[in-house]
């Protein structure tokens, strides 16, 4: 299944979507031709939303071509409006925009999209503009207040589409309506699965990289950790792993990536300490940029030197490392493909972010999946569910999350409130409900507090609990009173250069998941 990407953001979510109904689906641009598209032998094309309009000067246009293709289509809200235009319907500017939550009136209760679904339905609406008139042949199948086509189809050619958004989770029924399409009109199998990835994966990385040998940048990450264990399932010795601890870990993280990566992998890992030298290269950094710049150019020579290091072993024969692991996962690619004229918000450092003068082949077993399937695979190669499950973490680590100057006691500082954070959070269940929780120390920062009898002038920090499907936007995490006061009264009785513990509730935008 190909999704035609008209605008980023949901391009994703309906490839996951269709994905989750085990269909395998890929991301091609809007400027892929028909013959392009063709030639990838699609069973079905999705066109997706996006932020035009169809009449807009410069929007981008379907080819009409593509629905006498003979590959089934359906359309999305903008793709849904650009398959109306092609085919002869029309769309207009009503004035009846609908943003958000909309009710939903199905008038083909025996459509294929919409069979054994309730007649009224919330779904979620994105449109200035509506198709006022379907196309010849097309069936409309439902309406609503501001789109009065509000979904048609025409199975016969396998075309169908709707105004609302059925990829997000406020479309009641949009999953439904998905596989309705997938399955009935398109004729696809529910046949995909990770289990095959392996397999596959283990097969193509040994024709790959033949009898040499290889490196990979472990993060403790679960990204790397599953890259990494893939690449051992492949090709054993011939790997090894190089693992910076750069001091500014979380609690324990070392160790698990020391001990309990190793155990579960067998791999051969080369741990570099290097806690001095990033403590030195912070000191006196405040200003956030710096201080990611500073990071990850340290990182890149202490990586940069290891790996060099493994180089200079060679293979077998006294041939050099010729690959490098990375942990890539398909939205990285989808965006660096898409990232022209964007604004940079931070900058990212990642493992492996290696000079070109080193070169390496890349080796990248996850480059096609979503970070859940990656989750999978690593709990089907035998990953301990505390390095798969584990939140996401920053590359600059706890550095990014001390809003001041990095110091080793500020660091002990919020590794001991983060350990708890956790804990309580890992206790209450919440681990799979919340995307993630940074604790931020605001290091210069001091308020007054009385513990015991005496006044305290210590430290607040910040609990960034936040929901996100891919951490491109996020909301608060509304978690339980009674888990927030646990964590609260354990931080400021445990960790005593602590009195104040707050709250974050900012959605992203406006606000990003890290404070730096
Ligand atoms: P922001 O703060 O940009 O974070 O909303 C989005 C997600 O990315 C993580 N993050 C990073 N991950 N290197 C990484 O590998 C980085 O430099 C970096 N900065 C932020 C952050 O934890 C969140 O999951």
């Amino acid at each position: 299944m190909l999704v035609v990407d008209f605008g980023a953001q949901y391009a994703q979510l309906i490839a996951r979507r269709v994905r989750e109904a085990r269909v395998y689906s890929e991301i091609v641009p809007h400027t892929a031709t028909v013959e392009e598209i063709v030639a990838r032998k699609p069973k079905a094309i999705i066109l997706s939303g996006g932020p035009s309009s169809v009449y807009a000067q410069g929007a981008p246009r379907v080819d009409p071509a593509l629905f006498g293709a003979g590959v089934p289509a359906f359309g999305i809200c903008y793709g849904f409006q650009a398959m109306a235009s092609a085919l002869g319907g029309t769309v207009q500017r009503t004035g009846l925009s609908e943003f958000g939550r909309t009710e939903l009136e199905v008038t083909g209760a025996d459509s294929t999209l919409f069979h054994g679904l309730p007649a009224q339905q919330p779904v979620w609406m994105s449109h200035g503009d509506a198709v006022t008139e379907a196309p010849e042949g097309f069936r409309v199948v439902a309406t609503s207040a501001g789109a009065p086509v509000a979904a048609f189809e025409d199975t016969a050619r396998g075309l169908a589409g709707v105004q609302f958004h059925p990829e997000v989770l406020h479309s009641a029924h949009g999953q439904a309506v998905l596989e309705h399409f997938l399955y009935e009109i398109a004729g696809c199998e529910p046949s995909w699965t990770t289990d095959s990835i392996v397999e596959d994966q283990v097969a193509a990385i040994r024709e790959q990289v033949g009898s040499k040998r290889v490196v990979c940048g472990l993060s403790g990450g679960v990204d790397s950790a599953v890259a990494a264990a893939l690449v051992q399932r492949a090709v054993g010795d011939q790997l090894t792993c190089v693992f910076v601890d750069h001091g500014l870990l979380r609690k324990d993280e070392a160790r698990q990536v020391e001990e309990d990566f190793v155990a579960a992998t067998g791999v051969s890992l080369k741990v570099v300490d290097a806690k001095e030298r990033f403590l030195s290269a912070l000191a006196g950094v405040t200003d956030p940029e710096t201080k990611r710049k500073t990071i990850g150019r340290e990182f890149i020579r202490v990586f940069e030197q290891a790996a060099a290091e493994v180089v200079a072993e060679g293979d077998a024969a006294g041939e050099p490392v010729e690959f490098l692991v990375q942990g890539t996962l398909y939205p990285d690619i989808v965006e660096s493909g898409g990232g022209a004229g964007t604004a940079t918000i931070k900058s990212h450092h990642n493992v492996g972010g290696l000079p070109e003068d080193l070169q390496f082949a890349l080796v990248e077993p996850l480059r096609t999946l979503f970070k859940d399937e990656v989750r999978k695979v690593g709990l089907e190669l035998g990953l301990p569910e505390e390095i798969v499950w584990r939140q996401p973490f920053p590359g600059p680590g706890l550095g990014i999350r001390i809003i001041g100057e990095v110091t080793e006691d500020r660091l002990a500082i919020l590794r001991e409130a983060d350990a708890i954070a956790r804990e309580e959070l890992t206790l209450a269940g919440l681990d799979r409900d919340i995307w993630q929780c940074p604790v931020v120390l605001l290091a210069d920062v001091r308020s007054v507090g009385v513990q015991g009898d005496g006044r305290t002038y210590g430290h607040p920090v910040v609990l960034r609990p936040v929901t996100s499907e891919d951490a491109m936007t996020a909301d608060w995490a509304r978690v339980p009173y009674d888990v927030l006061a646990r964590i609260s009264t354990r931080i400021t009785n445990e960790v005593r250069e602590i009195n104040r513990v707050t709250l974050d509730v900012t959605s992203k935008p406006p606000g990003t998941i890290e404070w730096e």
